[in-house]
């Protein structure tokens, strides 16, 4: 866990890839928890994902093209339709009988929620329904058909693990994220108080006052509010109130493999001004992903060394509370019972 690789965890949905990236007829290939995959939007506008590897030769199915709601392979033409079943294949001539339902390139459960497309991986075949993670239900204050207001990807060079530990470590922002409209004085930490909770698959930093002195969150008004939860597979939501508006924002971790993760930071608001002003947004958001993302390319020079880490009270609480959480769902899965969350409500301080 603390090294350059992360136990990958299945089971889950991770967003896949924003659902504007994917156009009608066309097709997106990644690679997601080690495994190519093919995200494609038929011309009735559904979306669906398969593995992108044609059972004929091998040949990556992103090389043929999206025909109606399936996809044919560029190599000998075979047709793969939404569940990843084979449905034709052109050279086959009358009196040859193959049964084209057991040909299969296999498929992943796919969900278009929030404006993203979201896919599950499974344990080992099983549909979603029969894992512990049922349903997209990540955002349950945002409508399932509203688009974020802003979204920006960066590739971070690091297991999901360490950008998961960078995203709930309070310390590090005022040696990090050293903008101006952000800047923290390191001579000057303040000491700080939080209330935990256990929640669903993870745990929540209670609702709390938002010191005015922060910049960024007066754009939300007075008395400005958050409540910040941590979860299972990769996921951060913070939930910010304030006089004139409310933010939804999720920070999506999906591992690309063991040791490389997409981080997708994402908003939802009720700020309509945010329309127009989308490109500076996304050029702060960026500016600020970017600071995480370089400290953990820094951050892996050292960990090619196979150094012992070292994780202290107070502040690096959360990312214990990570490593404990993620071993109980695996045990949990192992031993074939229901999740049962570890933790207890307590209080944190720290400086930061
Ligand atoms: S390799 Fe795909 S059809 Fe032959
Ligand atoms: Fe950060």
């Amino acid at each position: 866990m603390q090294g350059l690789k992360a136990d990958l965890l299945r089971g889950c949905w991770y967003v896949a890839v924003p659902a504007a990236e994917v156009k009608r007829g066309k097709m997106v290939a990644k690679t997601l928890l080690g495994e190519p995959v093919l995200i494609a939007r038929g011309d009735d506008g559904r979306a669906f994902a398969l593995r992108d590897i044609c059972p004929h030769r091998g040949i990556p199915l992103h090389y043929g093209k999206v025909e109606g709601t399936s996809v044919r392979c560029g190599y000998h033409g075979w047709r793969f339709d939404t569940s990843g079943t084979c449905a034709e294949i052109p050279s086959l001539r009358e009196g040859q009988e193959v049964d084209l339902s057991r040909i299969r390139c296999g498929a992943y459960p796919t969900v278009e929620k929030h404006g993203l497309i979201w896919i599950y991986v499974s344990l080992s075949g099983e549909p979603p329904s029969e894992g512990p993670m049922a349903e997209v239900d990540v955002l349950p204050d945002v409508p399932a058909d509203e688009a974020p207001a802003a979204l920006v990807m960066l590739p971070f060079d690091c297991s999901i693990d360490h950008a998961a530990f960078g995203l709930m470590d309070p310390t590090h922002a005022a040696y990090v994220h050293t903008s101006w409209w952000f800047k923290k004085d390191p001579t000057r930490l303040r000491p700080k108080e939080k209330s935990f909770e256990p929640d669903a698959f993870g745990w929540r930093m209670v609702r709390h006052e938002i010191p005015p002195q922060n910049l960024v969150y007066k754009l939300f008004g007075t008395g400005v509010t958050t409540e910040i939860a941590y979860r299972l597979p990769g996921y951060r939501i913070e939930r910010v109130t304030g006089s004139r508006a409310n933010v939804v924002g999720l920070t999506a971790m999906t591992p690309v493999d063991e040791e490389h993760t997409e981080v997708y930071q994402i908003f939802w608001t009720s700020l309509g001004w945010l329309t127009w002003a989308r490109p500076i947004v996304r050029r702060l958001m960026r500016t600020f992903l970017d600071q995480d993302r370089r400290v953990v390319v820094q951050q892996r020079e050292g960990l090619v060394h196979g150094p012992r880490l070292m994780m202290i009270n107070d502040a690096d609480t959360q990312a214990r509370w990570w490593a404990r959480v993620k071993s109980e769902f695996q045990e949990a899965q192992r031993a074939g019972r229901p999740f049962v969350n570890p933790l207890k409500p307590q209080t944190r301080r720290w400086r930061s």
